[in-house]
């Protein structure tokens, strides 16, 4: 990578200036070396979202006008089907690039990708799977890869968040590009199943409905189903209508031992906490290490309840009682991950490569409960897309 100069500053752009533009604007912003001077959007309402940050930042509907704005980054969090053009465009302009999950949404994109990327070894180029990037999902790949779990059967994700107020908040292009719960969403679960057992999908088949948030396009809830090179089976269930706080379940069977979320169990009923709420996640930020603090004592209060609780073994405890999925702390850790990559100071937690695989496993599973046929991967007509990787 000859390009990596360290700077004292890097300058980022960022595209599409949503939800996700403006919670990664607050990440790059809180990095010493980052500043933030570019939005580009094609909407009014962005424009004016950017102003509230700030009043000096760079705005602009010129994509042209937007590479040459200074910047040294660009962070594409636009909607999923535009990202294959800007990822593109930047890159062939000499700029690292952040993309937003997923990396792209069509099988075209992934072709585009990949051969730009290819094209451009110098450049670096992430994509913010930030699931990768929890603590508890690393200590549950390091407990998967070292074993003690006997040998793995099944897998499981849940990603379940209530989108029935967000989904519209900021733009309609989830109901224009009819962005499927799967590719949108799920890919999440798709990509961090594939990167714990480390090992590839090669079977998929779906059930799909559209009955609790029914103004969502096409469907709202889909499951399913995937069978590993290994023969392991694994499960992704992505619900956007389901009246109930997010749920990022994670679950593996193994014979000797299991994991459920935070828990690895025995099969005799003991078992132990790897994973625990993480303190001064927002270094600097008093009122952020105050709730944390809360949340760290309260969650070993309950640890001590669970312990001294007389249970059955076979009945035991299941449940964590405290949520594990710090959304804020995931994404600044992988948007800190691209940095540490832009330095040369590190290696990249999720590549193109790696997520252009869970975009073709995605894509399958719509086209699995699209057909309700079981699509196997080798004839999914990819076989191009297969030689880029
Ligand atoms: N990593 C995560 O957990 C996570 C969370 C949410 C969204 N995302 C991803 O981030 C991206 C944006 O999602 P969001 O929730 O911020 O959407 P959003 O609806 O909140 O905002 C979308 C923004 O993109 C702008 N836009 C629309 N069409 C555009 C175009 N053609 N070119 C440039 N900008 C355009 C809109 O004006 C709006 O400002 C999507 O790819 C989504 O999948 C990732």
């Amino acid at each position: 990578m000859d390009k990596i100069k360290i700077k004292e500053k890097y300058y980022i752009g960022i595209v599409g200036f949503g939800g996700a533009g403006m919670a990664l604007y607050k990440h790059f912003e809180s990095f010493d070396d980052c500043s933030v001077i570019s939005v580009f959007d094609i909407k009014e309402p962005a424009f004016e979202r950017a102003r509230n940050h700030r009043a000096d930042l760079f705005l602009t509907s010129d994509f042209d006008a937007f590479l040459e704005s200074g910047i040294d980054i660009v962070v594409v969090s636009s909607p999923d089907s535009t990202h294959a053009k800007y990822i593109c465009r930047s890159v062939e302009h000499g700029k690292h690039v952040l993309c937003e999950k997923p990396l792209t949404d069509s099988v075209e994109g992934i072709r585009d990708i990949l051969k730009c990327v290819k094209a451009h070894p110098d450049i670096v180029v992430g994509v913010q799977h930030q699931m990768r990037c929890l603590p508890i999902h690393r200590k549950i790949k390091d407990i998967v890869s070292s074993g003690v779990l006997g040998k793995v059967g099944y897998i499981e994700g849940y990603y379940v968040h209530n989108l029935t107020k967000r989904a519209f908040e900021y733009d309609n292009w989830r109901l224009v590009e009819n962005a499927t719960p799967l590719i949108y969403s799920g890919i999440h679960f798709v990509d961090l199943l594939r990167w714990v057992v480390d090992d590839e999908i090669v079977e998929v088949s779906a059930m799909a409905n559209n009955i609790c948030f029914p103004e969502y396009p096409e469907s709202d809830l889909n499951v399913v189903l995937l069978k590993f090179r290994s023969g392991i089976i694994g499960k992704v269930v992505t619900a956007f209508g389901a009246g109930r706080p997010q749920d990022h379940t994670v679950q593996v069977y193994g014979n000797d031992k299991s994991i459920f979320n935070n828990m690895l169990f025995d099969k005799d009923g003991s078992f132990e906490i790897f994973a625990t709420p993480i303190r001064n996640t927002m270094q600097g930020r008093k009122l952020a290490w105050i709730k944390e603090t809360v949340i760290a004592t309260y969650s070993k209060l309950f640890e001590w309840l669970m312990r001294s609780y007389p249970y059955n073994a076979q009945y035991n405890i299941g449940y964590y009682p405290i949520r594990l999925y710090e959304h804020s702390m995931a994404v600044r850790n992988s948007a800190e991950n691209f940095m540490n990559t832009v330095k040369g100071k590190g290696k990249l937690d999720c590549t193109v490569f790696d997520a252009a695989r869970s975009v073709v496993v995605a894509l399958a599973g719509v086209e699995a409960y699209r057909t309700g046929k079981t699509v196997v991967l080798k004839d999914f007509g990819m076989n191009d897309i297969e030689e880029l990787l």
